[in-house]
């Protein structure tokens, strides 16, 4: 941390987030670092990540500490949680992986998020939403009928604009505090800033939302 300190050229920090993913157990052979999954012992154990971002908030070096509450285990993380130490979470949220918010098959497959949007807000955890446009697959030219199935509801959800529809599901979301946008192109940063000061569409209700995502899901799956 000091170190990390010196070539930031600050002597504390807002923020400290654990990029590394949280299961129940570490995987077998998978030694502490950068990037692997840590098993709870490493995060809520004796001298684990949880006592060192407790010394650090307690020094005044960091103000807040968080993790990435995506790619280990849900239960995992909603243990790490449930210590009230971290105050934030990174979590990935979209058309196209929305599970962190709602009660839906992964669609596509892949991981599920375990819905630990909702779980943070009732533990008054803020909410940074990741991979807001599905990593770009909602907003680049389809790649098969479940993209292009998700487009289209991001663009009913928008009202005939996709990237508003992509943009508004997430911030939109209960419990979602920000949403961090990946881009290349500074024009793509003024384009959020000059939709979120337009005015996000307006939502349908979970439920509703759910039924979407799973009909959109049926309809890839059936072309
Ligand atoms: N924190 C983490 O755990 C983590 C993990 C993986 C990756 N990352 C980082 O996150 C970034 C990717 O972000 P993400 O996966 O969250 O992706 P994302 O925000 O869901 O989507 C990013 C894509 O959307 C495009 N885009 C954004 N605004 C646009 C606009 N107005 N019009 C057209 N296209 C637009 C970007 O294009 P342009 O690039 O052309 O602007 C980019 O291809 C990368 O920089 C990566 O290093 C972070």
């Amino acid at each position: 941390m000091d170190a990390s300190l010196r070539r930031l050229r600050r002597d504390r920090v807002d923020m400290l987030i654990l990029h590394n993913r949280v299961a129940g157990c570490r995987p077998a052979g998978r030694r502490v670092g950068v990037g692997p999954v840590l098993g709870l012992d490493d995060v809520v154990g004796t001298d684990g990540v949880l006592d060192a971002f407790g010394e650090l908030i307690g020094s005044g070096t960091v103000t807040a500490c968080g993790l990435t509450a995506f790619g280990g285990e849900p239960a995992a993380v909603a243990e790490v949680l449930a210590t009230g130490v971290p105050s934030v979470i990174n979590a990935a949220l979209s058309l196209a992986e929305p599970t962190a918010a709602l009660a839906v098959t992964p669609p596509g497959g892949g991981d599920d998020h375990g819905q630990v949007i909702p779980l943070a807000a009732s533990l008054g955890v803020g909410v940074m939403a990741i991979r807001v446009f599905g990593s770009g697959r909602l907003l680049q030219p389809a790649a098969g009928p479940l993209d292009a199935a998700l487009q289209e509801l991001a663009a009913d959800l928008g009202q005939g604009d996709a990237y508003l529809g992509a943009l508004s599901f997430v911030l939109g979301t209960p419990g979602v505090s920000t949403a961090i946008i990946g881009i290349s192109e500074s024009g793509h940063a003024r384009d959020a800033a000059d939709a979120v000061s337009a005015g996000l569409a307006s939502l349908p209700g979970r439920d509703d939302l759910e039924e979407r995502l799973r009909a959109a899901s049926r309809l890839a799956l059936s072309l």
